[in-house]
């Protein structure tokens, strides 16, 4: 008997770890991500911060892909908060400058990966440049499977206060919670399933907090351009031995 080609065997045993969760069976919906941990990962290696950034979006491809493939519905990402514009302007100008960069090469990565970036918060003090691209990005991925939430000075609060304002301007009188959750920058989002935050801190840094009522958290010390994609894979083993009960019993 011939000796099994070992491309076949190889490429059988990826498909059925691939397989092993689809877009059909796969149980989170909605997964986010707390990039946290570029800085001092950088530092470890004697190099300026901006160095961690740099890595931090190269790991976000990777994170992002993986959840594709593992037929994540969505996953939000907290790319640069409401509270970010503290840091030094070094450091602002590199993380802006990556997303610049990013929004100019992701063009394939649209494709390749059948994902629509939506970016959420608020894009108002950005150069028209950045928001023209944002907008053409959204535009040719807006059929897409997948979602990309792209948190961009976003901040929790200020998403309700902002979906609230949206209420009122439409002459709402009242609102209702499913009013809110509808106004939310995530609504084209499923129900948030997972909070996942890297670099070992346990706290919200005001992310999702709408969504987060009834989320599930992950919590690692890795630091976030540590993370690698097969740790998508831990994460969602981990989602599914929690027991969830909304309240319930
Ligand atoms: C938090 O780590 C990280 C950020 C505020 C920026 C996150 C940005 C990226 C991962 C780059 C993403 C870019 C694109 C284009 C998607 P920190 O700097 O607070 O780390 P520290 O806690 O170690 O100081």
């Amino acid at each position: 008997m011939p000796a099994p080609d070992f491309h076949i065997l190889k490429g059988f045993v990826m498909k059925k770890t691939k397989e092993k969760y689809t877009a059909e069976n796969c149980p989170i919906k909605h997964i986010a991500f707390i990039m946290d941990g570029n800085g001092r990962w950088a530092k470890k290696r004697g190099m300026p911060r901006e160095y961690g950034h740099t890595h931090g979006a190269e790991v976000f491809r990777k994170i992002m892909r993986r959840c594709c493939e593992l037929g994540i519905k969505a996953a939000t990402f907290y790319v640069f908060s409401t509270e970010n514009w503290k840091r030094p302007q070094k450091e602002v100008d590199a993380i802006l400058g990556l997303l610049d960069k990013y929004l100019d090469d992701c063009e394939k990565e649209v494709n390749d990966n059948d994902v629509r970036f939506i970016f959420v918060g608020d894009m108002s003090v950005f150069s028209d440049s950045i928001r023209e691209k944002i907008k053409r990005i959204e535009e040719v991925s807006k059929n897409n499977t997948y979602i990309a939430n792209m948190a961009l000075n976003y901040g929790g609060r200020d998403e309700i206060a902002h979906a609230v304002n949206t209420l009122i301007a439409d002459g709402k009188q009242s609102v209702t919670e499913d009013d809110i959750t509808g106004a939310l920058y995530t609504k084209e989002s499923p129900p948030l399933d997972l909070i996942v935050r890297t670099g070992g801190d346990i706290r919200l840094s005001n992310f999702l907090l709408w969504q987060a009522a009834y989320a599930e958290f992950y919590f690692t010390d890795k630091l976030w351009p540590d993370l690698k994609a097969k740790d998508v894979d831990i994460i969602v083993d981990d989602f599914v031995s929690r027991n969830r009960r909304f309240g319930g019993v």
